[in-house]
């Protein structure tokens, strides 16, 4: 395979933590690439030749965003509910059931095209990863259905069965957990690589942690990895679910006890910060300055879903992280590369060093800082 010589990179973020700081930067830096994987990183003065040469003319390169939480299927507008929210009406999941209808009734090609379009907008903001979840199908055959298109698209499926209960089954919540522990993850597992839950009693929608504990269960019984969405809306057993089960991450983390941050400190799970949605619902913002400061390993994502944040903009959380959860601009970056990609459990993403994969974001700009410093302005993009 061909190779291409990458130089004029003012300042390269490598997250590789055999390299001097946080971010292991290199100034005046060059990286060969083979089109799939990093062949060399260093210094431009010492790099070897390549079949091509590629000029960059001083600007920040980055490992590309991993963004480790989006729910990129799904068809419909809630434009009126983000409104209604903006003017003091709560989030409480309860739209959830509105997205569901407009997924079910659009066809597979509808679906492909939200999703192609969606992932072409994070693209062009510097995102070259991305997990997609299930979770507006809600019953055997749409969950199903969401997840083989999912799958067209990345590797990082998660069957999300249990976002909430869907109207229909509302009578009987108990069935429909059976539902989603037995039927649906069996037609579901061979598409999805991972399990999550809306773990929420504070949402009437959403599922206690005897529920989510009971459907996490059956997904590591089937092999896959898990993940939760825990104290997003208010306190709750979702961290200290996700932990005890040594959950691969536990996203939101809004509501935090000093027990949970603890508890999250002295584990393996990641806690994965979502501050779009907080910006989107205006709730409080996370205590990720606490949970870095204890110890535990923080990542950032978008969530990009159309109830709590239609964003897909990693720059745009980065930004938030600084500004609204004293994140310093290292740590907010390392978050969405290196952090992210830990809360997928990949060694080969978010990250610059030979062998990983050729994956890396540019910014207009010299320097990473200026991702939380310009926020709004378009400097990032997928190289
Ligand atoms: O991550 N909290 C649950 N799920 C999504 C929101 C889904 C929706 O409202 O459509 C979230 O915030
Ligand atoms: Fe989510």
């Amino acid at each position: 395979m061909s190779t291409t010589l990458i130089t004029g990179i003012a300042e390269l973020v490598t997250c590789d933590d055999e390299r001097e700081g946080e971010l292991g930067i290199v100034h005046d830096a060059a990286v060969v690439v083979d089109g799939e994987q990093i062949r060399w990183v260093g210094a431009a003065a010492q790099a070897p030749d390549a079949d091509e040469l590629r000029d960059l003319g001083g600007r920040a390169v980055l490992p590309g965003f991993v963004d480790s939480h989006t729910h990129l299927v799904f068809a419909g507008d809630r434009s009126a509910e983000f409104t209604a929210r903006m003017t003091g009406e709560p989030y409480d999941g309860g739209g959830i059931a509105v997205s569901m209808a407009a997924t079910r009734g659009a066809s597979d090609e509808e679906l492909r095209s939200l999703i192609g379009a969606r992932l072409e907008q994070m693209r062009a903001q510097g995102t070259t990863s991305w997990e997609i979840k299930s979770g507006y199908g809600l019953n055997v055959e749409h969950e199903a259905r969401s997840l083989r298109i999912a799958k067209e698209f990345t590797d990082e499926t998660t069957f999300l069965g249990a976002h909430v209960v869907p109207p229909e089954a509302r009578e009987d919540r108990a069935a429909y957990v059976d539902l989603v522990a037995g039927e649906m993850l069996e037609a579901c597992a061979p598409h999805a690589k991972w399990i999550d839950v809306f773990c929420e009693p504070n949402s009437t929608y959403a599922f206690t942690g005897e529920e989510s504990r009971r459907v996490l269960e059956a997904g590591a019984a089937k092999g896959l990895g898990l993940r939760v969405h825990g104290n997003q809306l208010g306190p709750g057993p979702g961290v200290q679910l996700a932990v005890e089960l040594g959950a691969a991450s536990v996203d939101h983390c809004t509501f935090l006890s000093d027990a949970d941050v603890e508890a999250l400190a002295g584990s393996d799970t990641v806690a994965t910060v979502l501050p779009g949605v907080e910006f989107s619902t205006r709730m409080p913002y996370p205590r990720a300055r606490d949970l870095i400061d204890a110890g535990a390993t923080v990542a950032l994502a978008s969530d990009c879903n159309p109830g709590t944040c239609y964003s897909n903009s990693i720059p745009f959380v980065i930004a938030l992280a600084v500004r609204e959860m004293h994140l310093t601009p290292a740590e907010a970056v390392w978050a969405a590369t290196r952090g992210a990609a830990k809360s997928l459990q990949r060694s080969d993403i978010g990250v610059v060093r030979v062998g990983s994969r050729a994956d890396l974001a540019v910014l207009d700009a010299p320097s990473y800082l200026h991702l939380a410093y310009r926020p709004g302005v378009p400097i990032a993009s997928a190289l």
